[in-house]
């Protein structure tokens, strides 16, 4: 076989077999196989496509590339939920206690990530003395144990897609469907779930702007999870703005506490149970999405989701007291407020310029080795279709350097719209592929 054949029958649209794929994912992984030529296949993907069982074979390929990790010694059927990323997402802080609670095991393993905060793994880390690097013996344990535990990723997980997502992101090939599509799931699979649970954003803040092509590639998603024999469904959810009130690490974390309290924000709440609903029906838990829902309500209510955030912190070293005393998370030493400049309604806010405030403050990572503050970031005061008065809060915005404060205020206020006729907020939960 020669890398030259292969690029030349997908540049005229032929589609590849699994030998073919396969010649071109390890010899990639091998070095065998130039970045050029990978480079041009990928723009010819990027133009002609692959159809589901392409895509799921290359799916397969880049999963098998590296370390499977084998969550067999856990009992019960193992559901993971992803999400394709947005501002303010701490949903898997209150998901993973949540649905444990219902009974159903969540051995989830999380990253730190690039981004306008911490990933899920930074944000629990600012719980005092949390120990996110388990082993995998360890692991499994406090999941059978405790029916929920959270780590970083470790070992040598799907190598052909990280080598893979670099070149295409210095290539302009990230925007491909299959190719996304294909990225993702490569991890999921590699992860050991049995089903999978996927958060599809789209709006100014998500990966996919618009809603035809999150449509398109949560289809593409549920398409690959079909092919391998791993339920999945994906919902297309809203992000047009952030998720809750809270940018930032330890900010999010006590978000996460009130939540499981019942008293967090409703977008935040109400995406919990709707997410969390989907992967108790996939474990086979309920019956119906309206069942799910309402015992998920119900565990918000009756405190055992919040009894179980507190048991998963103990089962992993941390301090449970932060969930009676929030004051025990790092807390930034000032807080200025940003206030509207005219009265009307919040009709728009651009929630990467959200994210972008956070970061300036020093939620976030700017490259790989940036340090992040856990106790910085803001809140928001007002979302859309909220009536303001000049004058009011917008924002909260916690720092404990001064030198980039002015920069994040202009930021966070160019990010509101406000008119003087009242936009109705876009819907949450806008389709469930399956
Ligand atoms: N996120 C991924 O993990 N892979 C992509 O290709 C795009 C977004
Ligand atoms: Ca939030």
């Amino acid at each position: 076989m020669r890398a030259y054949d292969i690029i030349y029958k997908k540049r005229e649209g032929q589609k590849l077999s699994k030998e073919e794929l396969e010649f071109l994912v390890n010899g990639y992984v091998d070095s065998k196989i130039p970045d050029y030529q990978i480079a041009a296949w990928a723009m010819a993907v990027y133009f002609q496509g692959m159809d589901a069982q392409e895509t799921a074979n290359l799916t397969m390929l880049m999963a098998e590339s590296g370390d499977m990790i084998d969550l067999s010694p856990i009992s019960g059927i193992k559901v993971d939920k992803h999400s394709t990323g947005g501002v303010g997402d701490t949903t898997t802080l209150i998901l993973a206690p949540l649905v444990a609670s219902a009974g159903i095991p969540v051995a989830k393993m999380s990253g730190r990530g690039l981004g306008h905060t911490g990933g899920t793994i930074d944000k629990l880390e600012s719980i005092p003395s949390f120990n996110t690097s388990l082993s995998r013996d360890k692991f499994f344990d406090n999941v059978n144990q405790h029916g929920v535990a959270v780590v970083g990723q470790t070992g040598n997980l799907t190598p052909a897609d990280k080598k893979l997502y670099a070149l295409r992101d210095v290539t302009a090939t990230v925007e491909s469907i299959p190719l996304i599509a294909s990225s993702i799931m490569s991890k999921k699979l590699a992860g050991g779930a049995d089903a999978i649970v996927l958060d599809v954003k789209t709006g100014n803040g998500a990966f996919m702007k618009d809603f035809e092509n999150a449509k398109k590639l949560a289809e593409a998603m549920v398409a690959i999870g079909k092919e391998v024999g791993r339920d999945t469904a994906a919902y297309i959810t809203d992000m047009n703005q952030p998720l809750g009130q809270a940018v930032g690490n330890a900010l999010e974390v006590k978000e996460a506490i009130r939540t499981l309290k019942g008293k967090g924000p409703a977008d935040l709440t109400e995406l919990c149970v709707e997410l969390g609903a989907g992967m108790l029906q996939l474990a086979g838990k309920v019956s119906s999405l309206d069942q799910g829902k309402e015992l998920l309500r119900t565990k918000l209510k009756n405190g055992e989701a919040l009894a179980k955030f507190g048991e998963l912190i103990t089962a992993q070293g941390g301090s449970a007291k932060v969930i009676k005393d929030l004051s025990l998370l790092p807390t930034a030493e000032n807080k200025v407020e940003v206030k509207a400049e005219k009265s009307g309604y919040v009709s728009a806010i651009k929630a990467l310029d959200v994210g972008l405030a956070a970061m300036i403050l020093g939620a976030g990572r700017e490259n790989k080795d940036s340090k992040i503050d856990l106790a910085v970031g803001l809140e928001l005061k007002q979302k859309i279709a909220d009536s303001v008065e000049k004058g009011d809060t917008l924002a909260v915005l916690h720092y404990n350097d001064s030198a980039n404060l002015e920069e994040a205020k202009a930021k966070l206020l160019a990010a509101f719209t406000i008119t003087k006729e009242k936009k109705n907020k876009n819907k949450l939960l806008y389709e469930i592929i399956k």
